[in-house]
C-alpha cells in the first residue's frame, strides 16, 4: 500500500465496502482486494492490519474461497468477520460446523475480554449476527472472548499472534458498539494513527487517472448532479482540458442550474465544455405527451441523440468517464473489476458506438457522503456538493400532464421559492429531498376580487436513508405558510398550494 492502512480481503460479503468505509471514517486508509490475491501481493502491500470480510460461502463447500494460511504467520494483525472468522479458524486447525438454525438478526453478545479489541466493548452489546455455520472448536492458542445465547463462540482471539475473529458484523449500524470494536482493532491492535484524510484519496485517484489515461482524452457527461460534477473536478485536476464535457440542457433543469454548471466548469475547473440548449427539441418531441412512462422514454431517447451529436463534435476521444458511485455498482449488480456500464438513461448504449478505449470511473468505491466530502476537498462550491438528488428527466416528471414552457416555468419558479425558504429556515441538510410538483388539477379561486381557475402546486419533502423507502417530512407550519403565500403571489397561474403527506411506500418520491 502507498501509505499506512488496512487491507480488506473480500470474500463476497454484502458489507465488504462498508467495512472499508468504516475504517476510512476512523481516518485510516483502507483498500479492498479480492480474496483470491496471492500471498506475495499481500506481502508487497504490507498493510498494518488485515480484515477478512464475511461472505455467503460455507467452509464445508470445497469451492468456497480460501486464502494461503501463511497469511496468519506474517505478523500482521488479522480480524476475521463472519466467514472470515470461520476460515481463519478452519485453516489454523479449529473446526466449523453447520448451526442447528441459521441465525439472522440482532443478538446480545456478552464480552469477557481484557484484551484489545474486546476490552473496549461493554459487557453486553447488541450486534447483528448473520450466519449458518459456527466455529465449534478453537484453533490452538485461541480463546473465546464473546458469546450469545445461540452462538457460544461469537468472538475469539489469539492476542500473542494478534489474530481475532468475530461472528457478528461490527460495520453495520445495527451493531451498536461496532465502531468501538473496529477502532480498537485499528488503534490498539494495529497501532495505526487517525491521520488519513480525503485529500489523500484525491491525490491517489488523480494519480490513478493519469496512469490510466496517459496523454489521452476523456469524455464525460455533466448532469448538474453531485456525482458527475465531482468526477469531472477530479479528472480535470488529473488531465486538465483534455477532459471534454457535454452538458445537455433539456429544458427541465432547475432554476440557476445551467448557469452554475457553466460557471464552475469554465472558471474553476476549466474543462473543454460543450453546453447544448436542446429545450426546443425536447418540447417538440414531448408535445401533447402526458403519460409518465412515455415522457421518460422520449426524454431518454432524445438525450442519447443530443449527447451523441455533441460528443461527436469533439472528434474521436479515448476514454469515457462516468460518476458511478458504489451504490450504483450494487444496484446494477456489477462486480468489482467488471466493466458493466450503469444503465442510466443519460448514456444508455452510447459508449459502444463511440468506440472508446476504456472506461474511467473514479468514484466507484465511494459512498455518497464520501463523494460530497471529496467534492469539498477538491474545491467545488457547497451548493453544488450538497445538492439533493435530482432525476434525470428533471422537472418534466414534476409537471403532471402535458409539458409547455409556461407549465415548466411554474414548477421551476415554485421549486426555487421552496428551496430558498428551506435554506433560510436552516433546514436544507436535514431533509433528504424536497421539491414542488405542478398538479394537473385546476380549481376555482379568487384574486383581486376576480375569479381565477388556476393550477394547484404540491409541496413534497421526504426523509430517507436510501430512497428505497421514505417518510414524509413534517415541515414547520410557518415555513409552509411562507412558501404557500409566496408561490400564489409570485408564480402566475397558481391559486392553491397542497402538501403531500404520503410516505414511500405507498407513494413514490417523485409524482411520475
Ligand atoms: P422514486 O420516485 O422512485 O424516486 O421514489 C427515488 C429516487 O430516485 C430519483 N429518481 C431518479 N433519478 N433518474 C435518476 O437519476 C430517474 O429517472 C429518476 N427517477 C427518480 C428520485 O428523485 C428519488 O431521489
Amino acid at each position: 500500500m502507498d501509505q499506512q492502512g488496512i487491507l480488506v480481503l473480500d470474500f463476497g460479503g454484502q458489507y465488504t465496502r462498508l467495512i472499508a468505509r468504516r475504517v476510512r471514517q476512523q481516518k485510516v486508509y483502507s483498500k479492498v482486494l479480492p480474496s483470491s490475491v496471492d500471498l506475495e501481493t499481500i506481502k508487497k502491500e504490507a498493510p498494518d492490519g488485515i480484515i477478512l470480510s464475511g461472505g455467503p460461502s460455507s467452509i464445508s463447500d470445497p469451492k468456497a474461497p480460501r486464502i494461503d494460511k501463511d497469511i496468519f504467520a506474517l505478523g500482521i494483525p488479522v480480524l476475521g468477520i463472519g466467514y472470515g472468522m470461520q476460515l481463519m479458524s478452519s485453516l489454523l486447525g479449529g473446526t466449523v460446523v453447520r448451526a442447528d438454525k441459521k441465525e439472522y438478526g440482532v443478538a446480545t453478545v456478552q464480552f469477557n475480554g481484557n484484551h484489545a479489541p474486546f476490552a473496549a466493548m461493554p459487557e453486553y452489546s447488541e450486534c447483528l449476527m448473520s450466519h449458518a455455520d459456527l466455529v465449534d472448536k478453537l484453533p490452538e492458542g485461541f480463546k473465546v472472548y464473546g458469546k450469545t445465547n445461540a452462538c457460544p463462540i461469537a468472538a475469539i482471539g489469539n492476542p500473542d499472534k494478534k489474530l481475532y475473529g468475530i461472528q457478528f458484523h461490527p460495520e453495520v449500524s445495527l451493531s451498536k458498539d461496532g465502531t468501538t470494536l473496529l477502532s480498537s482493532f485499528l488503534f490498539d491492535v494495529c497501532k495505526l494513527k487517525p491521520t488519513w484524510e480525503m485529500t489523500g484519496y484525491a491525490e491517489e485517484a488523480i494519480e490513478q487517472i493519469r496512469k490510466t489515461v496517459g496523454d489521452g482524452t476523456v469524455l464525460l457527461g455533466l448532469s448538474g448532479g453531485v456525482d458527475s460534477a465531482v468526477a469531472a473536478a477530479l479528472i480535470e485536476k488529473a488531465i486538465g482540458n483534455r477532459l471534454h464535457c457535454v452538458y445537455v440542457d433539456h429544458g427541465f433543469m432547475r432554476k440557476g442550474e445551467t448557469e452554475m454548471v457553466k460557471d464552475v466548469f469554465t472558471r474553476y475547473f476549466p474543462v473543454t465544455l460543450k453546453c447544448v440548449d436542446a429545450s426546443e427539441r425536447f418540447f417538440t418531441a414531448l408535445k401533447n405527451v402526458s403519460d409518465p412512462e412515455q415522457k421518460r422514454k422520449i426524454i431518454g431517447a432524445e438525450f442519447v441523440n443530443v449527447f451523441k451529436d455533441a460528443a461527436l463534435s469533439f472528434g474521436k476521444l479515448d476514454y469515457f468517464a462516468q460518476g458511478t458511485i458504489y451504490s450504483d455498482v450494487i444496484e446494477s449488480g456489477a462486480v468489482e473489476g467488471s466493466n458493466i456500464i450503469k444503465s442510466h438513461h443519460n448514456v444508455g448504449g452510447l459508449p459502444k458506438e463511440l468506440g472508446f478505449t476504456g472506461l474511467v470511473e473514479p468514484l466507484r468505491n465511494l459512498f455518497k457522503d464520501e463523494v460530497r466530502e471529496l467534492g469539498r476537498v477538491l474545491g467545488l462550491p457547497n451548493h453544488m456538493v450538497d445538492r439533493q438528488p435530482f432525476p434525470g428527466p428533471g422537472l418534466a416528471i414534476r409537471c403532471l400532464g402535458a409539458l409547455t414552457f409556461e407549465r415548466i416555468s411554474i414548477v421551476r419558479e415554485s421549486d426555487a421559492i421552496l428551496r430558498e425558504e428551506v435554506k433560510k429556515a436552516g433546514l436544507s441538510s436535514s431533509i433528504s429531498q424536497y421539491f414542488t410538483v405542478l398538479t394537473n388539477i385546476q380549481s376555482v379561486g379568487v384574486m383581486d376580487d376576480e375569479r381565477t381557475y388556476f393550477y394547484a402546486v404540491a409541496i413534497r419533502a421526504v426523509t430517507t436513508d436510501d430512497f428505497m423507502t421514505a417518510q414524509w417530512t413534517s415541515l414547520p407550519h410557518e415555513l409552509l405558510a411562507t412558501v404557500s403565500s409566496r408561490i400564489v403571489n409570485e408564480v402566475p397561474g397558481v391559486n392553491r398550494v397542497l402538501y403531500d403527506i404520503t410516505g414511500k411506500p405507498p407513494a413514490s418520491i417523485e409524482w411520475e
